[in-house]
């Protein structure tokens, strides 16, 4: 008798809209298929940020990422999915442009992906675009506070929401991401009396990042909580784990047991196959005249 596998249910858009208010919301970031099978038990949203750019291209920012970049990482991380809700950042210049060329973007995305989703970075400048896709039947993840694409108008990675004319931007931008369709907000990088406003302000849940625990859910950036990201932490990340030590003392040791010819020892190496050992015994008893091997 077969005993069936319970059956894993896979959390959708839909799914993450409806915890507005309820249980917190557990997001990370992962961009590759071990990653993702590792987290997706854990998480109930994954998301395949373009901090990649910075966490394992190791660019100074998140504009040299491609969209092709986001598809391969995409793929590979909906492969290691079974139950996380996996959504995939839009790179900067695939989207800006008009909604149009964000729907062309975000078709790609989740043809060749398969993920349930995409993230665009934008409250009231983009609300046309999110409703246009939205309507065409694509679920968008909204950002809005902190958006790492503007970071060359914003002039750095400022907390925003701090003065009064700022926290009026990111109040409007939360109504205008909500109004037109997001299933859940991301903000970034937001003070924490703003980042509540807003949370109290939409209908949707907002996912915060640096932005205080009123949010309806919380998402890191794996490598940062791991201590894996090589960079400095910004003062919202806190480390579960150092895992930059671990890695360096187990490279150490390989690179010891190399050179000094420890590894690899017997049980790493592979024997003749029985088929092979035939052969081998045979020619062992007659030895052929040539013995060259490659
Ligand atoms: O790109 C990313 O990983 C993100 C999260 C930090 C929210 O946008």
């Amino acid at each position: 008798m077969t005993i069936a596998a319970p059956a894993i249910k896979k959390l959708t858009p839909l799914d993450i809209a409806r915890r507005k208010g309820g249980e917190k919301i557990v997001c990370l970031t992962a961009y590759s298929t071990p990653m993702a099978r590792l987290l997706d038990p854990i998480a109930d949203l994954l998301l395949v940020g373009d901090s990649l750019g910075m966490v394992i291209y190791g660019f100074e920012s998140t504009l040299p990422v491609t969209l092709e970049m986001m598809i391969a990482h995409g793929a590979a991380a909906v492969r290691g999915s079974r139950h996380a809700c996996v959504i995939v950042d839009m790179p900067f210049g695939s989207y800006q442009e008009s909604p149009a060329q964000a729907f062309q973007s975000a078709a790609r995305i989740m043809a060749e992906t398969g993920a349930a989703g995409i993230k665009l970075e934008g409250g009231e400048a983009m609300a046309e675009t999110v409703r246009f896709l939205v309507d065409r039947g694509i679920p968008v993840l909204g950002h809005i506070g902190l958006q790492p694409q503007s970071v060359n108008v914003i002039g750095g990675f400022r907390a925003q929401g701090r003065s009064e004319a700022d926290a009026a931007r990111v109040m409007a931008d939360a109504r205008a991401a909500a109004q037109a369709g997001c299933f859940a907000i991301v903000i970034e990088g937001t003070s924490e009396p703003v980042a509540r406003r807003a949370t109290e302000a939409v209908h949707v849940p907002t996912i915060g990042i640096g932005a205080s625990p009123a949010c309806d859910g919380q998402i890191l950036v794996t490598e940062d909580l791991l201590g894996l990201s090589g960079m400095q932490s910004p003062r919202f990340v806190k480390r579960y784990a150092e895992l930059g030590p671990l890695v360096t003392a187990a490279a150490t040791s390989y690179a010891e047991e190399v050179r000094a010819q420890r590894f690899p020892g017997p049980e790493h190496c592979y024997g003749p196959s029985s088929l092979d050992r035939t052969a081998i015994d045979k020619k062992t008893e007659k030895p052929a005249a040539s013995t060259r091997t490659r």
